[in-house]
């Protein structure tokens, strides 16, 4: 059998046309437009359900922490409560206004602001008002912190910014949501939380882990012969699929990587351990469980790198050999994005084990540089007007699918409509 055929029968081909999606050019005024910022900002953000990260975060009653959706121009506390209710609120006083809670993550069942020391349970009612006699018909009942549309699914919180959103966690989330129910999050228990602010647009930054054909040419070094070989020397994925505003990209790993010659700490550190691939922190043995859920590797391909499933906008979750890790993305501007990358890994049982960690976040730390330091130049080259169009190609139809489906939203008059 000659590679192309071979390729062929690994690599689905046409994900663009199957998808529905056109094959021309697409626009790049999306990415540099203050107008269409806004209206991505109103009509996506301020309807869309929004992915916070695991209720791993919270691990126990009275657990709370603090972050900032830009977007919304909104600081938020999200708090775990006697009940184990999970609930975001605004992190605003309604005294004068002052963020109430200061610190980012911690446990407490009350809050006091440090203006004028009002105090508030976890659950959000106001409990103490200092010398409130001397207030007029203080109606402390409508003064505790302004709760936020909170929803769980699967052990990841989401927030919306609707009041009474127009469309529950489980419709918003739709097929995507059935498919992957049931998923054994691995090690969710302990994370690395990585954070930085971008000058790049937050479609560029979503834009940078959505394909695998920059991994031969960024990443030659690091992960370049883990993702492709010599039947697919550009990294073609191994399949797509889409539910409305919602994807899985299955990506290709080369069944026969080795760790090279001179990867001494590598070869040391996982001699005789089945890992599928290097970019996991445990022993496939660890996680079979999660590995057996039929969303992951559906077609149990022998040449699977990992699946990545997308709920939109902004949650990007990586199911890889050894476990998971999620990407968030965050728009602060149209040319500035704060993100968010969460690295999920076991408890150390052994120093072979630490070692084995050690160097996955250090190879993670490597691989991100690589990806993150051209969204920066990329943006600058967009905003340049040079060129009003890119071109993709179809192992880029996740980039398509999310243009597409940004547009949609932006025009859409209901979420219904937006999520059809
Ligand atoms: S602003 Fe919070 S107590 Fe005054
Ligand atoms: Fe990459």
């Amino acid at each position: 059998m000659n590679e192309t055929l071979q390729l062929e029968n690994i690599c689905t081909s046409n994900l663009t046309r199957r998808a529905g999606l056109d094959t021309g050019p697409v626009p790049a005024e999306p990415y540099r437009s203050r107008e269409y910022f806004e209206y991505e900002r109103e009509q996506i953000f301020k309807r869309a359900w929004l992915a916070l990260g695991r209720v791993e975060r919270l691990p126990e009653p009275g657990s709370f922490f603090t972050t900032t959706i830009e977007i919304w121009n909104a600081p938020i506390v999200v708090t775990r409560d006697r009940d184990n209710r999970i609930q975001a609120f605004y992190n605003v006083c309604p005294h004068r206004g002052n963020q109430v809670v200061l610190s980012g993550s911690g446990n407490a069942f009350r809050f006091a602001c440090n203006y004028h020391n009002w105090t508030f349970r976890n659950s959000g009612e106001l409990l103490g008002v200092p010398d409130q006699g001397n207030f007029f018909d203080l109606d402390k009942k409508a003064c505790g912190l302004v709760p936020i549309s909170t929803e769980v699914w699967e052990g990841w919180i989401f927030i919306n910014h609707q009041k009474t959103p127009e469309v529950s966690l489980e419709t918003f989330l739709g097929e995507f949501g059935k498919r992957f129910s049931g998923v054994k999050w691995v090690n969710a228990e302990k994370s690395i939380l990585l954070e930085a602010h971008l000058n790049a647009n937050w479609k560029v930054l979503a834009d940078a882990f959505s394909e695998t054909y920059h991994i031969p040419s960024i990443h030659p070094a690091t992960i370049g012969t883990t993702f492709a070989n010599a039947i697919n020397p550009h990294s073609r994925p191994l399949d797509a699929r889409f539910w409305g505003s919602h994807r899985q990209f299955s990506t290709f790993g080369n069944p026969a990587y080795s760790p090279p010659e001179d990867a001494k700490v590598e070869k040391m550190v996982y001699a005789g351990v089945e890992t599928g691939n290097v970019l996991a922190a445990a022993e496939m043995q660890a996680v079979t469980e999660y590995l057996a859920h039929p969303a992951i590797n559906e077609k149990r391909s022998d040449y699977w790198a990992l699946d990545i499933a997308v709920a939109f906008p902004g949650l990007h979750i990586n199911l890889s050999p050894g476990g998971f890790w999620s990407h968030r993305f965050w728009p602060i501007s149209v040319n500035r994005t704060r993100w968010e990358a969460e690295f999920h890994v076991a408890e150390a049982r052994t120093p072979r084990e630490r070692l084995q960690q050690e160097l996955f976040v250090a190879r993670l730390g490597e691989i991100l540089l690589e990806d993150v330091t051209n969204t920066e130049r990329t943006q600058i080259g967009i905003e340049s007007r040079a060129y009003d169009t890119m071109q993709l190609q179809d192992g880029e139809v996740q980039i398509r699918h999310n243009l597409h489906t940004v547009d949609k939203w932006v025009r859409a008059v209901t979420v219904k409509e937006a999520i059809a």
